[in-house]
């Protein structure tokens, strides 16, 4: 097979002339892919929130059109010329600058740089390592630095903003599983009874998730919180944080703003911990894989995924960026796509 003139088809972002930008599949080559030092013959990719937005011409995340994105990839190492990896090998994508201006996972190929490469734990299928995704790991990293900041299931309730979200919904089920009370602040009355079986034990509208936004402190509820929208919320989130609390935040669906004091830090010692996903380091990204492969129940997953081919991927994109999505979205990049 000569590698470069290989043709396979991707989602393609262009900007038109009037500022909007358009979503389509395009037949791209190998050769039309950034440098690198190893090609993956992608089989799964995921829809995260940022996707949404770089597939809707968003400058933060995606600087120049076009471009194809996808922040997550599972599949086949297929060319390398790094020491670390050969043909063959099972391999997870997932962060660094995938998607945001490297062509991401929503085209058959990608071309990367070996550092970005993860090996595939051997006990995780490809379909099930992108049910995870970034935003399954970005749950993970969130629950694992609340139990690094000392939150104990005997100390209270942990909410979950943005519940019904891929991020969110990940984050009931495992706060669940590591025995933790949770309650999930959700804009989708209809999503509660999946909530509930995921482990939410009670209910926040977003509207009563924000009361008291503008209050100087509020009354203590939360050992600790999972917030994956910004804004008004999370200020209600830390103003309503028992003392000793931790609050992770990792997200902005709901805004980018955080209005607030200093009073829950200062009087309080409610401790706010940012989570980053794309420039997690190698080693540490290898262990939440490890736990969520090996030591974890992630079956779960099943339950809150679905999985759809490239061609209708354009619809699910606007529904996410209206809040409407649920759970996982994986696309398939298999020969039908
Ligand atoms: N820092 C990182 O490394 C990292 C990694 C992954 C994701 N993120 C961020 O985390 C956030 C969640 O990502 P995701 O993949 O879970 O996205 P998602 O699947 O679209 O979920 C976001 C959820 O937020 C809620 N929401 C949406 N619009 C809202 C609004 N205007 N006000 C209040 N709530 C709103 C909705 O849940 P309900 O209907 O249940 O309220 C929605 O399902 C995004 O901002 C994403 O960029 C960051």
């Amino acid at each position: 097979m000569n590698l470069d003139s290989t043709s396979f088809p991707a989602l393609v972002v262009r900007e038109q002339g009037d500022g909007t930008f358009t979503r389509s599949i395009e037949q791209r080559q190998i050769n039309d892919l950034p440098a690198g030092d190893v090609v993956v013959q992608v089989e799964y990719s995921s829809l995260n929130y940022k996707d949404a937005l770089s597939a809707s011409g968003n400058r933060g995340v995606t600087k120049k059109y076009p471009h194809t994105p996808g922040i997550d990839a599972a599949g086949t190492v297929i060319w390398s010329s790094a020491d670390s990896f050969l043909p063959g090998d099972q391999v997870v994508v997932s962060g660094y600058d995938l998607g945001m201006n490297t062509a991401g996972g929503f085209g058959r190929f990608i071309r990367v740089p070996s550092d970005w490469v993860m090996r595939r734990p051997s006990s995780l299928s490809a379909l099930k390592s992108m049910q995870i995704g970034t935003a399954g790991f970005t749950a993970a990293q969130s629950v694992m630095a609340l139990q690094a900041m000392g939150v104990e299931p005997d100390q209270g309730p942990v909410l979950v903003t943005g519940a019904s979200g891929g991020v969110g919904s990940v984050a009931v089920a495992l706060l669940k599983e590591l025995g933790f009370t949770v309650v999930a602040a959700t804009g989708k009355e209809a999503e509660q009874p999946l909530l509930r079986k995921l482990g939410a034990e009670d209910f926040l509208s977003r509207e009563q998730a924000a009361i008291g936004s503008n209050r100087m402190l509020l009354r203590e509820r939360w050992a600790g919180a999972v917030d994956t929208v910004g804004g008004p919320i999370l200020a209600t989130v830390i103003k309503s944080t028992k003392y000793d609390g931790t609050v992770t935040c990792c997200g902005n669906a709901a805004s980018g703003d955080l209005p607030l004091n200093v009073y829950p830090f200062i009087l309080r010692g409610v401790k706010l911990i940012g989570i980053d996903s794309a420039r997690c380091p190698m080693s540490r990204r290898k262990e939440i894989w490890r736990k969520m492969a090996d030591e974890w129940d992630m079956q779960f997953l099943d339950e809150i995924s679905r999985t759809v081919g490239l061609l209708e991927l354009d619809e699910v994109i606007d529904r996410m960026l209206l809040g409407m999505v649920r759970g996982r979205t994986v696309i398939d990049l298999g020969e039908g796509a």
